[in-house]
């Protein structure tokens, strides 16, 4: 029996071409295996098709699978007579050494997913998931199935292949893990890095400290209400017990010793300070921190770990280590005390005493940490794996150190950043292996990982954050493209939109969806506004009445001229799904468009928008204050004078300003506004102060407007008065503060 096996796989191996032979005309894979030979005719997959004895742990698993993406109930039988047949096996003597290898052959009659154990039938499994067309997934009403005929043999080639969700900053639904759990699992994904705890929020039930949720899982937002939410040990326990089903290690990650404002709010008494302290809701790094000068801040920790422990059998902690500023170190008392009692250096010999004793603690109870790269400042704990994150450094050090790394540099993994910093190109063109490092320590190389911090990302917005560059990411750590063939990927995530769809997965752009040009005739007195599409395939549409853009707006087809006050929104769509940012653009035909204006002080060169006139050119700024239409003063006020030329009736002056705290940019204190007949002497001078809260977390714009009853005037002096640096609650405290403005509207 043993021969004939061996036969069989040899001869599946012989028959089976490399990947790239087989890149002319693929099958609808990602991750891409690495051996496919594709064959005539399809298997088909039916009411009629029989499982045969197979292994038992997952075939729950497959059935419920099958039943969701096709509609069919399948039935386990042992007849051999069947002519439709699923057989899954376990071979101990596979040809590949690795348990997660598996081959996969379907012919006509019947689909054999053989494997050296389960988790290599589950990773099979996958693949013949993805084989089930979109349009079976999008019914799944039980229609038979075809499934092309092929066989398949493939291979991880990294061991972590994980997605960090940082469910801290915002909070996610105990159904929304498992849902991602699902789609990790069909990417071949295999671990879940469980961001819990950070500045703005502790989101894992501590019996022995109960005030972590009751008092750190909730923050005050701006407007009043109350953010927050955690996960009880019951709901961890079922996450973790429905990610081992499929193959998935959750690795915990409790932030120390930064980080954790959340966890001093409630227990003030482990900071330096003693605070107290409040639960953040801005965004940023903190200078409040765990004091390393204290026992009791350690027993504190111990006794969390004791219970994530508990909740968590896979081998890995995340201590996390990032960030941590060290003022509040250096004027502790008890810190100082440490290092000198201890001969530390200074404060990074601190902060590495710090991760050492707890990761010493954790190696006791069978556990290895990983940590951010700031855990190599000052020595690496023994044993530590690194998760590199600064670009690569972290894990060239970390490697030449002889420390496991993980690769998740945030250049071309960290998923929040907008697709037109990160696009899908980029997110491809990664190799978990840095460039430089040399060939004997690239076993040191475990993987990488795809990170989606979620200030930004509050969970309605995850999908379209991570789709389509995960598909990018799942396909580097698996199949690791060689010479990346960009093309050919991208037909193969082409084909797999429908399958998202199919599968109710809202994906975002792959690049910056759509941007624009304009230009101004000055004899015609119009705009033309010109969109450029980023990527294949996009259905442009705008609406000209300040609605939102649908499916049903009008198409963009050639540009637009646009000859009058309106406000213009361009959004991209994708097979009638919104994938694209908005455009969003006020033209103003007002009394300034193209007066002259004279600017007291400088703009910072970085945000000149279109220079000195860019003000009153008669296009405002969108919400996004890198769109080049924004003008940005760092640390300085405001100040302007239009010429009108010619004396002027004037109702209204409207300088825009806009807010973006966690970008370092505020609204002026006031805003005062006069006029004059001849640039010397000016009158009805008009004030208007700020209402818009600091501490806003969103992007916020705002109209200061000076009204007159129809004043005639040719000179109007703006002047609006910055706050000049950061205040002191604000990360940037102390520092300078931006003060943006566009389109001075006159009428
Ligand atoms: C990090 O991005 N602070 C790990
Ligand atoms: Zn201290």
């Amino acid at each position: 029996m043993k021969i004939l096996l061996l036969v069989f796989l040899l001869s599946l191996i012989l028959s089976v071409n490399s990947g790239t032979e087989a890149q002319t005309n693929n099958l609808p894979l990602i991750p891409y295996p690495e051996r496919v030979k594709q064959l005539d005719g399809n298997f088909i997959l039916s009411s009629k098709t029989y499982i045969k004895n197979s292994n038992k742990k997952i075939l729950d698993y497959f059935l419920s699978q099958i039943k969701i993406f096709t509609g069919l109930q399948l039935e386990i039988k042992n007849e051999s007579d069947s002519k439709s047949i699923i057989f899954f096996r376990i071979e101990k003597h596979f040809s590949v050494k690795n348990k997660e290898a598996y081959s996969l052959s379907v012919t006509r009659k019947e689909i054999v997913i053989t494997a050296p154990d389960e988790e290599g039938l589950f990773r099979g499994m996958q693949t013949l998931f993805q084989l089930i067309p979109a349009s079976i997934k999008a019914e799944h009403d039980g229609s038979p199935v075809n499934i092309p005929c092929c066989k398949i043999l493939d291979e991880p080639k990294f061991k972590w292949r994980g997605l960090m969700l940082d469910c801290a900053r915002h909070f996610m639904s105990v159904d929304f893990i498992k849902r991602y759990i699902d789609i990790l699992a069909y990417y071949k994904f295999n671990v879940l890095h469980w961001h819990l705890t950070d500045d703005q929020g502790w989101r894992i039930e501590i019996k022995k400290y109960p005030k972590l949720t009751q008092i750190g899982a909730w923050r005050k937002e701006p407007d009043g209400s109350t953010y927050g939410g955690y996960y009880t040990q019951k709901d961890i326990k079922e996450i973790v017990a429905y990610a081992k089903s499929r193959f998935i290690t959750v690795v915990p990650e409790i932030e120390m010793p930064g980080h954790c404002m959340a966890s001093l709010a409630a227990y003030p008494e482990n900071s330096c300070t003693g605070g107290p302290f409040e639960v953040p809701d801005t965004w940023g790094v903190f200078k409040d921190v765990y004091c390393a000068g204290r026992d009791s801040t350690f027993y504190f920790l111990k006794n969390i770990l004791n219970e994530v422990i508990k909740l968590f059998p896979g081998k890995y902690i995340h201590i996390g280590g990032d960030e941590v500023p060290k003022d509040r170190w250096k004027a502790c008392p008890r810190c100082q005390a440490r290092i000198k009692t201890l001969g530390l250096k200074n404060e990074d010999g601190l902060q590495s005493y710090f991760i050492k004793r707890i990761s010493n603690y954790l190696n006791s109870k069978g556990k290895h940490v990983i940590g951010w790269d700031e855990i190599l400042k000052g020595g690496l704990a023994p044993g530590a794996i690194v998760e590199s994150w600064q670009g690569t450094q972290g894990a060239l050090d970390a490697a030449a150190q002889g420390h496991y790394v993980i690769c998740s540099p945030a250049s071309h993994t960290y998923l929040d950043a907008d697709p037109e910093n990160l696009d899908l190109r980029i997110a491809y063109s990664f190799n978990p292996i840095p460039k430089d490092l040399p060939a004997d320590e690239q076993k040191y190389i475990l993987g990488g990982e795809a990170c989606l911090w979620t200030e930004r990302a509050p969970q309605e917005t995850v999908d379209r954050k991570l789709f389509p560059r995960l598909l990018a990411l799942s396909e580097v750590f698996w199949s690791d493209p060689q010479d990346s063939n960009f093309d050919e990927f991208h037909s193969r995530v082409e084909m797999a939109y429908d399958d998202l769809n199919a599968r109710g997965i809202q994906y975002g752009p792959e690049t910056k969806a759509i941007s624009f040009k304009t230009s101004f005739d000055e004899v015609k007195k119009e705009f033309t506004v010109t969109i450029i599409p980023g990527q294949k395939d996009l259905e442009i549409r705008y609406t000209e009445d300040g609605s939102e853009p649908d499916t049903l707006s009008s198409l963009y087809t050639s540009p637009i001229i646009i000859n009058k006050t309106i406000n213009l929104k361009v959004a991209a769509f994708r097979k009638n799904v919104y994938v694209g940012k908005e455009i969003n653009l006020s033209f103003v035909f007002d009394k300034a468009l193209n007066a002259n204006l004279t600017l007291i002080n400088k703009y910072d060169e970085r945000y000149r928008a279109g220079g000195p006139n860019a003000l009153i050119d008669g296009i405002r700024g969108t919400d996004n204050f890198r769109d080049g239409l924004w003008q940005g003063y760092s640390g300085e006020d405001f100040e302007g004078i239009i010429d009108l030329k010619k004396e002027t009736e004037i109702s209204k002056v409207s300088p825009r300003f806009l807010q973006d705290a966690g970008s370092w940019i505020f609204m002026p204190k006031d805003v005062k506004v006069s006029l004059s007949k001849d640039g010397k002497n000016y009158f009805d001078e008009k004030t208007i102060t700020n209402d818009v809260p600091q501490k806003n977390p969103d992007v916020v714009l705002k109209d200061f407007t000076a009204e007159y009853k129809n004043q005639k005037a040719r000179y109007i002096k703006v002047i609006g008065e910055s706050i000049k640096k950061c205040p002191p609650w604000h990360p940037g405290a102390g520092q300078d503060a931006w003060l943006f403005i566009d389109e001075i509207v006159v009428e």
